[in-house]
């Protein structure tokens, strides 16, 4: 790794757990990099947060999060932030490459062969400007349904700690996503809020009929490549631990050992 990269962090930072799923892929294309996992657990759920409070909140985090880990990129695993926020960090930290995770309504556009594609997110991205220019630039010959769930970032992150989740429950949160009219029907649900890959298999067992379940992570990986100065030495990696960080200061015991298996020191 060059001098100027060494040791320099990727941040990957969520309102929770749900960046994880962005971490792990991550992780799969950037094994030499050292990772810093910031949760926001204090102000989870970002979902239900007035649009300007939310802003100059995370702007404001980072304003330590950059001070504290001179992140080589930062990735922002977190679609409630990333259609609010992007924009203002690019403007404020301009020194900080931030990769942002927003709705996958192009690559959805592109890939439907019945025309309707669902967006499941939370209530916060459904309502963005940001989620409504996407659909006017690259679905308008779609029939994009935007579904707005205020639970289902919770039940994930239950689930992924081990609870019982009903399956009624989570049947009732994803049953607007499926749209039949005219003998076509839904074949497309964007993942659109970082937590709801880890219910994916619980989405296919519960799903009135199959559908593509669009998970971006990997592109967002892909991306976050594209954008580290290269690595030129070709040597085995070698950095210290990847870390968690947890703004409440006091993760709970289930949420310590779940970072473990995802090979994260909490600090
Ligand atoms: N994981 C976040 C997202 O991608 C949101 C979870 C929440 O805070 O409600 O939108």
């Amino acid at each position: 790794m060059n001098e100027e990269t060494a040791d320099r962090p990727i941040i990957v930072f969520d309102s929770g757990i749900g960046g994880l799923t962005v971490l792990r892929e991550a992780r799969v294309l950037m094994p030499d990099r050292r990772f810093v996992y910031i949760a926001d657990d204090a102000g989870f759920p970002y979902g239900e947060w007035e649009e300007g409070a939310l802003c100059s909140r995370i702007v404001d985090m980072f304003a330590g999060v950059i001070a504290e880990h001179n992140p080589e990129i930062a990735i922002i695993a977190c679609n409630t932030a990333s259609t609010l926020v992007l924009d203002d960090l690019r403007k404020a930290y301009p020194a900080v490459p931030f990769v942002g995770t927003v709705p996958a309504i192009k690559p959805a556009a592109e890939r439907t062969s019945s025309g309707f594609v669902s967006v499941l997110a939370t209530p916060g991205t459904v309502k963005r400007a940001y989620t409504r220019d996407l659909i006017q630039s690259f679905a308008t010959k779609c029939h994009v349904r935007l579904v707005g769930s205020q639970n289902l970032a919770a039940m994930a992150e239950a689930h992924i700690r081990g609870d019982h989740i009903d399956d009624e429950a989570i049947r009732t949160e994803i049953a607007p996503c499926f749209y039949e009219k005219d003998g076509d029907r839904t074949d497309i649900v964007v993942l659109a809020c970082t937590h709801y890959p880890f219910l994916a298999n619980v989405f296919r067992r519960l799903a009135p009929w199959p559908v593509d379940w669009l998970d971006p992570a990997e592109a967002i990986a892909r991306r976050a490549l594209s954008l580290l100065k290269p690595n030129g030495t070709g040597a085995e990696p070698e950095h210290g631990d990847d870390i968690a960080i947890f703004t409440s200061g006091n993760p709970d015991f289930s949420t310590r050992r779940l970072m473990q298996g995802f090979g994260l020191a909490t600090v």
